[in-house]
């Protein structure tokens, strides 16, 4: 197995192996791996439903979304889908998966199904190497903070998709909820502090006035949303990736209008998140 990083701050290139068929040996340097990167990279798998589902439940259990359809014949592969004819895109915006639950997942594994010919890259955020050059000031402010996250406005009753042309595939409206957790967690493998807020779920610190909240939330976003934190996946046919939702963001691009894109994704489950 050859692990390249992806950039110069931002998640690894996975080669020299099918993850359809890894020995076990494997399977233990691509957890060392995944600790390490954060969010890893595959291209040319040969990577069937049936597949995706059994390496899922190898490396972990499997969280199913409360909010996407799932496939016809795997109810634990969520579709990420937009056709050719719709507007919006799910996950378009800054985001880790699953923040607004108590045990937030610990990752997500995305394969590509249908892609359109040009676009349609997903984007994604180190918040381990973010923390770390946070001012040693900064670092101090949000020492001991805790963050409210949630769901209810992007999937509730008056939620941002509902609203779309995507409020059909989605369901779950009467599932959502929220959770607080640290705002700075020690991550679980690594042992690396990780700024763990996301624009997507997060609403404000607890016992904080929301305007306050979102001034410093705001300083946040904009440090993590820079170039030497980021990166970008451009997809192609066997292409994968897998990431760590306790120490990435990650964005779905929507600049292929009229074309139609369509991933599998698997959600795994994580564990209560411990203050850093
Ligand atoms: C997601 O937010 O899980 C979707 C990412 C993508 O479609 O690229």
């Amino acid at each position: 197995m050859i692990v390249t990083p992806y950039s110069a701050g931002c998640g690894a290139l996975v080669s020299g192996i099918q993850l359809a068929t890894l020995s076990d040996n494997e399977l233990t340097e691509l957890r060392a791996a995944f600790a390490e990167h954060g969010v890893l990279f595959f291209r040319d798998q040969d990577f069937p439903p049936a597949q995706h589902l059994e390496f899922a439940e190898r490396f972990g259990s499997i969280v199913v979304n409360k909010f996407f359809k799932a496939t016809s014949e795997f109810p634990k592969i969520a579709e990420v889908r937009k056709e050719k004819t719709q507007q919006t895109n799910i996950g378009g915006g800054w985001h880790s998966d699953h923040s607004y639950d108590d045990i937030p997942a610990m990752g997500s594994i995305l394969v590509a199904r249908t892609l359109p010919a040009t676009g349609g890259d997903t984007q994604f955020a180190n918040l381990a190497a973010a923390y770390d050059a946070l001012s040693p000031l900064l670092k101090k402010r949000i020492a001991n903070l805790r963050a409210v996250h949630s769901n209810e406005h992007i999937y509730g009753e008056n939620g941002v998709y509902r609203h779309t042309d995507l409020a059909e595939q989605l369901g779950g409206m009467d599932r959502v909820g929220d959770a607080t957790h640290p705002v700075v967690i020690t991550h679980p493998e690594s042992g690396r502090k990780v700024l763990f807020v996301n624009p997507g779920h997060t609403i404000q610190f607890e016992g904080w006035e929301f305007t306050e909240s979102r001034t410093l939330l705001d300083e946040l976003y904009a440090h993590v949303n820079q170039p030497q934190f980021t990166c970008s996946f451009n997809w192609l046919p066997g292409s994968v990736t897998f990431w760590d939702n306790r120490c990435t963001w990650h964005q779905a691009k929507n600049d292929y209008q009229g074309q139609a894109r369509l991933m599998h994704r698997i959600t795994l489950a994580g564990s209560a998140l411990t203050a850093g």
